[in-house]
């Protein structure tokens, strides 16, 4: 656990920084680079969820639950932050569930066919009980998504605008990077898949998606097409060996 935070506290950050100005910026589809990059790839290692009950782990405003449930998924979300939740409730058909929790303390609930946890893990200090919350949520071979800042990647944007090239000087250590609503937290990617497989999870797909160069021209963000922003990781659960 990254030393001096708690998950309260970090919830709490999340809480009174998310604004109803950003939730309904990225209300519907969320921010550029979740509908570019990070949906589009969740989306297909999800497959066709008709039908399926996914638990949207740290859902945020919502915007991925209620596109899971416009595609036919029976869709429970869970958020800690009062701010968030609120709006997500307040913004979604009666279709859609929501729990208001750490997920570190997730009660026990009916397996889900797919938990899908999109750009959350970096942003909980004690994540590992998180993880496994995920993971045990999920019925013996369903599937555990989850989406993360790309632990080599962090800060890729504001690096690049700056030196025209990525630069890190740390990689190995674990510790806190500024984000704009509350602190993410970096840990190398082995902590992310060692952690999966000895939750007993085989590894499916891991994704770095790049930036179509044609949707970088437009924007002007090259960083993107070069280098990956996010990691994706697709896992089977179930499987003792874990490998
Ligand atoms: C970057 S946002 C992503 C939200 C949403 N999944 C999305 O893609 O828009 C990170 C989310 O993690 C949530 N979060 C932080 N700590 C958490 C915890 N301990 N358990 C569950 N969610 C947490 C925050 O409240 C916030 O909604």
């Amino acid at each position: 656990m990254t030393s001096a935070w708690t998950n309260e506290a970090a919830i709490q950050q999340w809480d009174t920084t998310s604004t109803r100005e950003s939730m309904e910026a990225t209300a519907e589809r969320g921010d550029f680079a979740k509908q570019h990059l990070v949906n589009p790839v969740l989306l297909r290692l999800l497959g066709d969820v008709r039908g399926r009950t996914v638990l949207d782990a740290g859902c945020g405003n919502g915007y991925f639950s209620r596109i899971l449930a416009a595609r036919g998924a029976e869709v429970t979300g869970v958020e800690p932050a009062g701010s968030l939740i609120s709006f997500a409730r307040e913004k979604s058909a009666e279709d859609i569930s929501y729990l208001q929790a750490d997920l570190a303390q997730l009660p026990e609930l009916e397996p889900f066919d797919a938990v899908v946890c999109s750009m959350v893990l970096m942003a909980i200090p004690d994540w590992k009980p998180a993880m496994r919350a995920c993971v045990e949520a999920v019925r013996p071979g369903g599937l555990f998504v989850f989406a993360i800042v790309h632990p080599a990647f962090e800060e890729l944007f504001g690096t690049w605008r700056e030196h025209g090239e990525y630069r890190r000087k740390e990689y190995l250590a674990e510790y806190e990077i500024a984000s704009g609503h509350a602190a993410d937290f970096h840990r190398p990617i082995s902590a992310y898949l060692n952690e999966v497989a000895a939750l007993g999870c085989r590894v499916r797909e891991v994704v770095e998606p790049g930036l179509d160069p044609e949707v970088a021209k437009a924007s002007g963000i090259e960083s993107y097409v070069r280098m990956p922003n996010f990691l994706i990781v697709a896992a089977e659960t179930g499987c003792p060996s874990g490998l």
